[in-house]
């Protein structure tokens, strides 16, 4: 039986179209190369679609995706004519929070010395990878402003830590570090200031670490970890952490490799279509000029395929 994958195509905004067109074309040389059908399904969700209809991701177009897709590559989300961002958070958040998509996956591979802005460092030192939790923390939007606007003004955002999603993430981590032959998980938190969420994760990562003995396990606290990355960054393989911690490292270990420009993504579920996206966001002020590095697209379009040729 011939193999066959449907991906959804989502450009969004500003670069991203550009970016994408760049990967797409990797992504179908691939398919032909190793003899899999390939059927991309074109979305104009962004800006232009929200500011035309109101439109970000309506709930059933999600649920046509985990049906009858494999995958979704996502370009880049942002429009200056929508400061709040309201469009890419519904965009974004919506399709990782509502296919539950646990896992973002964002690798760390320096590809040539002369990028690391880091003195001494060689394409061995860094190699490892950001596990990210990304259906709770801080991104699950509870939380309510009180007297806004007034110097009494109250704001709270809740970090929301479950038993399942921290368990679920750093088992994952374990087994990843297994299957890719890599063999040391750092997890990292704040729980010497944060004791009811972050002791969640401490406690949970012992114990889930007690089933992979064959695993190196180290745990920091974030800002001891943060030091760690720029100072001996060859000491990581893998790092698993909260969805906000994740967010910041993953940045930081962008322009370890080089920049922004050469981070790919990919969110991830084992039960769901993954959602494939570089880490970089839509930079209105190049775009259409053609000078966007495409590269993190490009990256992420081998992540989607690695992603969909092993699930096969
Ligand atoms: C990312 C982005 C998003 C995040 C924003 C755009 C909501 O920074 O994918 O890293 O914080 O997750
Ligand atoms: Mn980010």
């Amino acid at each position: 039986m011939t193999r066959r994958h449907k991906i959804a195509l989502i450009p969004g905004d500003g670069i991203g179209e550009e970016v994408t067109h760049e990967g797409v074309k990797i992504l179908k040389k691939v398919h032909q190369y190793f003899g899999v059908d390939l059927e991309m399904v074109f979305f104009d969700f962004g800006a232009e679609r929200y500011l035309r209809d109101g439109m970000t991701m309506p709930e059933e177009q999600i649920i046509e995706f985990r049906k009858n897709y494999d995958a979704i590559l996502l370009g880049a989300l942002g429009d200056p004519r929508i400061p709040d961002m309201a469009h890419a958070r519904d965009i974004l958040l919506g399709l990782r929070f509502k296919l539950d998509l646990f896992v973002n996956y964002r690798p760390v591979k320096l590809i040539d010395e002369a990028l690391c802005p880091l003195k001494n460092k060689t394409v061995a030192d860094i190699d490892f990878v950001v596990l990210r939790e990304n259906t709770e923390g801080a991104y699950v939007g509870m939380g309510g402003i009180f007297k806004k606007g007034t110097p009494d003004e109250i704001a709270t955002q809740e970090d929301v830590n479950t038993r399942k999603g921290v368990e679920r993430i750093i088992r994952f981590a374990f087994e990843f570090a297994r299957k890719t032959g890599r063999s040391k998980v750092t997890m990292t938190d704040k729980s010497n200031a944060l004791r009811f969420g972050h002791d969640l994760w401490y406690r949970v990562f012992h114990e889930v670490g007690e089933a992979f003995p064959d695993i190196e396990q180290e745990h920091l606290f974030i800002d001891a970890l943060v030091m760690k990355m720029v100072r001996q960054p060859e000491s990581f393989d893998v790092i698993v952490t909260c969805n906000l911690f994740g967010d910041i490292i993953s940045d930081l270990g962008a322009q370890l490799q080089g920049g922004i420009g050469l981070a790919a993504s990919a969110n991830l579920n084992p039960d769901a279509p993954g959602l494939f996206e570089p880490v970089h966001g839509s930079d209105p002020d190049i775009a259409g000029k053609g000078v966007a590095n495409p590269l993190a697209a490009i990256l992420t379009a081998g992540c989607c395929w690695r992603t969909l040729d092993i699930r096969l």
